[in-house]
């Protein structure tokens, strides 16, 4: 009998790190197909729980109550096999998340450069509360800072993958993935 295989990494969470705009949720729901896993957006499910969206409940109960909600939504769901896990663009940075991704499973920063990140979130900026009320200019500024600043954050990830130049089977290259 393998008793095993509870922490055996082709079976613990992956997770998806990343600044908006960096793909996490387009390439988590393909990879999780591709790999046969179960794909869980961190921000969905809270939308989902709290029925209201992400912008409603920056506006109506704050940040500091969303950062509390996520790290209980990322604590949830850990305890099933096969997840792959998009995770919000700050949930890293906040209450020792990021050292509790890495000591669970295994964390894939997609990393991207800000006009990069700009361009993604230009299509749907209603959905970034931290963006509110702010035009391109001052959205690249806002995105460049705030991206030095959880630099050091996201580069704790076990892998580190280019946002800009990914495809369907770019996960394959990530060990804990070989067998499938
Ligand atoms: C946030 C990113 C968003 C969402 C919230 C806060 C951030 O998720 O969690 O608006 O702090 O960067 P995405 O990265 O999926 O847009």
């Amino acid at each position: 009998m393998d008793i095993s295989i509870q922490n055996d990494s082709t079976h613990s969470p992956i997770f998806l790190v990343g600044f908006m705009g960096s793909g996490k949720t387009h390439w988590g729901r393909q990879w999780a197909a591709v790999l046969h896993r179960k794909f869980i957006d961190v921000d969905e499910l809270i939308e989902t729980q709290e029925q209201l969206s992400v912008t409603e409940i920056f506006s109506s109960k704050g940040e500091a109550w969303f950062r509390e909600k996520e790290a209980l939504v990322l604590r949830s769901v850990i305890d099933k096999n096969d997840l792959l896990v998009s995770c919000g663009g700050g949930l890293p940075c906040f209450h020792d998340n990021m050292n509790f991704m890495n000591s669970t499973g295994t964390t894939i920063y997609l990393q991207a450069s800000p006009r990069f990140l700009l361009h993604n979130i230009l299509k749907e900026p209603q959905a970034r509360p931290l963006l509110k009320n702010m035009n391109e200019a001052e959205m690249l500024f806002f995105i460049e800072t705030k991206l030095n600043e959880r630099n050091p954050c996201y580069k704790q990830a076990t892998f580190i993958l280019n946002a800009e130049d990914l495809t369907g089977d770019s996960i394959k290259i990530i060990p804990c993935t070989k067998d499938y």
